[in-house]
């Protein structure tokens, strides 16, 4: 049409855009609480139930506290979770990490108890279980030692893996270590046990309340050695092209909300499933600002969710997982 028969400048997009049912017939993303992970932190004792500072509504939770969670995801339709453990005991090579009782084996076994559909994801990663805090073990001269970290991590997946765990979750970003685990895994028979590779994990700030959460603080030193620089996306790529190959059955993004441009291009890049781990200071952030008023919070969550599925994540790991269910079901209804 030429301009000169144009009546108004009301354009297309303004006509979709006018009521809620219009809206939704045009939605190009939609959440849906079967692409949430819930991540537990998962500590030992009875009725165990910590409130986790930093992260209001988040907790550690003893294996019973934890059995209770899951009723009520499955009753929201959250089929994932993502375990990370809180050890007895912690020592310079993380041994609990990869004992057969360790506090993650007992937790993922449980789970299968209880609820043999849910969808159980193990973080592998020694820092929760080092007593320096570090995701590897350490050379004489206190450096993280990849090749000799590489062996336990292995151990740590098939340990996880004869407890039960349906998708074994590297986070340690040692090099070679994706491959290391696919091997163990074949070798020990679980050779139909997928690997979700942490592939792009930025050494971030964004991480703060989880190490309060998990208690694994380094206890010298950082992690910017093995983790990525945030200034760096063409060597994501590299990362997430190394996994693959390494036979990664998943790639992931993390954090999330500040590298939305990373999804994206890994989004491009390959046709995996791709998660993104909206992180422990993501969601502080949200929630303090929603407590002192600042913000609404279900608005702020719900278009974050989305956010991080419009740039390409199919599969999104958020504390947000319970309440953005809930959300999902009454918008619905
Ligand atoms: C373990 C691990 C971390 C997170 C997930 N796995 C912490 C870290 O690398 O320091 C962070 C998760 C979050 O912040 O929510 N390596």
């Amino acid at each position: 049409m030429t301009i000169a028969t144009r009546r108004t400048a009301f354009t297309r997009t303004r006509r979709t855009r006018r009521t809620e049912a219009m809206r939704g017939l045009v939605r190009e993303t939609r959440l849906d609480p079967a692409q949430f992970v819930y991540p537990m932190f998962i500590t030992h004792g009875t009725d165990v139930r910590t409130p986790i500072e930093s992260m209001p509504g988040q907790y550690q939770l003893s294996v019973d506290q934890m059995a209770r969670e899951a009723g009520e995801l499955a009753a929201l339709g959250v089929r994932a979770v993502l375990l990370f453990g809180i050890p007895a005991y912690k020592d310079a090579e993380g041994t609990e990490a990869y004992a057969d009782d360790g506090i993650v084996q007992q937790a993922v076994r449980e789970l299968k108890r209880v609820d043999p559909a849910l969808i159980v994801i193990v973080d592998v990663c020694l820092c929760e279980y080092t007593d320096h805090g570090h995701c590897g073990v350490l050379t004489a001269e206190g450096e993280v030692d990849n090749d000799a970290s590489v062996p336990l991590h292995a151990r740590t997946a098939v340990a996880a893996a004869r407890a039960g765990a349906d998708i074994i979750a590297p986070s340690d970003m040692m090099d070679g270590r994706v491959g290391a685990i696919r091997e163990a895994l074949d070798d020990a028979g679980f050779t139909s046990t997928p690997v979700m590779a942490y592939s792009a994990k930025y050494a971030s700030a964004f991480y703060g309340p989880f190490r309060e959460a998990a208690g694994s603080t380094p206890q010298f030193g950082d992690r910017r050695g093995y983790q990525m620089d945030p200034a760096n996306a063409r060597e994501a790529r590299r990362e997430v092209d190394a996994d693959i190959e390494e036979s990664a059955d998943f790639v992931m993004v993390k954090p999330a909300l500040p590298y939305l441009d990373i999804i994206r291009d890994i989004r491009e890049r390959t046709d995996l499933p791709l998660a993104a781990y909206n992180v422990s200071g993501e969601y502080a952030m949200v929630k303090a600002a929603a407590a002192n008023g600042w913000l609404d919070e279900r608005r702020v969550v719900m278009e974050t969710l989305t956010a991080i599925a419009r740039a390409g994540a199919d599969i999104i790991i958020t504390y947000h997982a319970k309440d953005a269910a809930r959300w999902i079901r009454e918008d619905r209804a």
